[in-house]
């Protein structure tokens, strides 16, 4: 759903050039995000500033556009973050996302997606998150987050490494995709991921299932991401890369803080998991990572 949005027709090359001299020209001492990520759409009207000592991406939306940003590098493993302070007051029908996606054929394409799908009331913000593998995706999981994501960033992070990825909110492990490959589930092991940043307008679907509207009489709206941080997963001695590492390793296995931190966003903060949806599976039809969690393998 989320890489649409960043789709080439959307592109507006005159006006990224610009953008980007602009962004450039503004800040070109500065420690920096815009040395890892260019912007692909809606230049026009997104922009790096200075926020203290730290430099941040405001992406901003109106009727005519939303914003959309991306890493310069790809990545096969590795663990990334940002910082992201939402859109304040009624975001409802907007969406700001940080995914990661893989480039090439769209019918066998991997994607990590984090999307945070706005509210009339400003909260709370439901975080969206979807795995997809070969192009199969259907593994969403929703939550509420804690705290107002508006008020102040906060950092979302994302794992992968051959066993496991995990995602993180302010440190914190959400959720845990386990490579089940031994028992036939697909799991994202070969192709480079990008990472992309995007606000953009969803209302066909995003709020309350797409009754409630975006308001444009509230726009721009603006979401600011700062901080955007990569790092390679870290092989073990012997072992030059982990891709190399053999994904039983030990150095993989979840400890007992991310255990617990999965059990209470489980208990406390899940508003929604496919592998619980009675609705949509019936019992011998969920996915087969649903059953092998359930049995704790
Ligand atoms: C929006 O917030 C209200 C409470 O203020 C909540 O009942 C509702 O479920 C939220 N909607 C979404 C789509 O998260
Ligand atoms: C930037 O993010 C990294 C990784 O989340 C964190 O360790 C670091 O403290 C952050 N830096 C600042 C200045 O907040
Ligand atoms: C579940 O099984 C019932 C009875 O076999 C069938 O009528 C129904 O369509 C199935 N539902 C789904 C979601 O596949």
């Amino acid at each position: 759903m989320a890489a649409l949005l960043c789709s080439p027709n959307k592109l507006r090359r005159s006006v990224l050039l610009v953008g980007v001299a602009l962004m450039l020209g503004m800040h070109l001492s500065a420690a920096t995000m815009d040395k890892d990520i260019e912007l692909i759409w809606g230049a026009s009207h997104t922009y790096f500033f200075m926020d203290g000592e730290t430099e941040s991406l405001a992406l901003s939306l109106d009727d005519q556009q939303g914003s959309c940003f991306r890493s310069k590098d790809m990545y096969l493993y590795g663990t990334i973050s940002m910082e992201i302070k939402l859109v304040d007051g009624n975001s409802a029908g907007v969406v700001a996302t940080a995914y990661t996606i893989s480039e090439g054929p769209w019918s066998y394409h991997d994607e990590i997606d984090l999307e945070f799908l706005g509210n009339e009331t400003g909260q709370p913000i439901t975080l969206h998150t979807n795995i997809f593998v070969n192009g199969v995706g259907g593994r969403e999981q929703q939550f509420y987050l804690p705290f107002d994501p508006a008020a102040d960033y906060h950092t979302y992070t994302i794992e992968w490494n051959p066993k496991y990825i995990l995602i993180k909110v302010d440190g914190k492990a959400i959720r845990a995709f386990k490579n089940y490959e031994e028992y036939g589930v697909a799991f994202p092991t070969w192709q480079q991921q990008r990472v992309y940043g995007s606000l953009w307008d969803a209302d066909e679907w995003a709020t309350q299932g797409g009754r409630v509207k975006t308001d444009w009489s509230e726009a721009p709206f603006v979401a600011y991401y700062r901080n955007y941080t990569f790092a390679w997963c870290q092989p073990s001695p012997g072992v030059s890369w982990c891709g190399a590492e053999p994904k039983d390793s030990a150095r993989f296995d979840l400890d007992q803080r991310t255990l617990d931190d999965l059990r209470a966003a489980s208990d406390q903060y899940m508003v929604y998991d496919y592998c619980s949806d009675h609705k949509r599976f019936n019992e011998s039809e969920f996915p087969t990572e649903c059953s092998l969690q359930r049995q704790g393998i």
